[in-house]
């Protein structure tokens, strides 16, 4: 049985390099082609049709998402699918009580900054279920997850988590009181113990939705 490849298309070209050193590192780059495109765009001659396409989180960040479908639906052959994962939100790291501060301030931030990011992000938390059946798919599944990483949490949680703060931060523009300005700046502090980059006590929450569509058989 032939073995099967995968075309990734990004039009982030670091992050298209990423996925050929992962694949490079489990030994499938011989498997694996990538193209930097503007999915927004009309796309490049992608070869044969594919069997399956894979769209992870990325559809909310497309301006033009109704184009980006129906250039998926016609780079599949009749009868594939499509897998969309998007997720809620940005994930939360932070345990409730911080041992110092007013315990919630996750909460506190994310509840100060929802109406803006809202406002940034192109789609939010959106249903793809009518949009994908615009396209022409039948969504034979929908499914809502949390994902677990694996413990002991990998150090890059708390990258990510210094990331994503770091940008809560800029988002907040001195709407958080000063108490709790204070630990999320000792929070992002890079030299600091109780730093996200050093603290032990992080965790990775989040949701995600899965949709299947298909792209009917040609009937007859
Ligand atoms: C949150 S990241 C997800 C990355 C990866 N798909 C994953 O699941 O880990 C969103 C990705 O969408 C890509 N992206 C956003 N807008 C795009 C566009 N118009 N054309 C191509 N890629 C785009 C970004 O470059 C980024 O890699």
């Amino acid at each position: 049985m032939p073995r099967s490849r995968v075309t990734a298309l990004d039009r982030s070209p670091q992050l298209l390099r990423r996925l050929r050193e992962a694949a490079e590192r489990r030994g499938t780059a011989d498997r694996l082609g990538t193209v930097e495109t503007d999915l927004d765009a009309p796309w490049p001659d992608l070869g044969p049709s594919a069997d399956l396409a894979w769209a992870s989180a990325s559809l909310h960040h497309l301006a033009d998402p109704d184009g980006t479908l129906r250039r998926t639906f016609a780079a599949l052959r009749p009868g594939g699918l499509l897998a969309v994962v998007e997720p809620d939100g940005l994930p939360r790291f932070l345990p409730a009580d911080l041992g110092t501060g007013r315990p919630g301030l996750e909460d506190r931030c994310r509840a100060l900054t929802a109406p803006r990011t809202a406002e940034a992000a192109l789609h939010p938390a959106a249903d793809w279920a009518p949009a994908l059946e615009r396209a022409g798919f039948t969504v034979e599944a929908e499914q809502r997850y949390a994902p677990r990483p694996p413990r002991p949490l990998p150090d890059s949680v708390g990258r990510y988590a210094h990331a994503v703060l770091t940008r809560l931060r800029a988002a907040l523009d001195g709407r958080l009181d000063p108490e709790d300005t204070e630990v999320l700046d000792l929070l992002l502090d890079p030299s600091d113990p109780e730093g996200v980059l050093s603290r032990q006590d992080l965790d990775f929450r989040t949701e995600r939705t899965l949709w299947v569509a298909r792209r009917p058989p040609v009937s007859g």
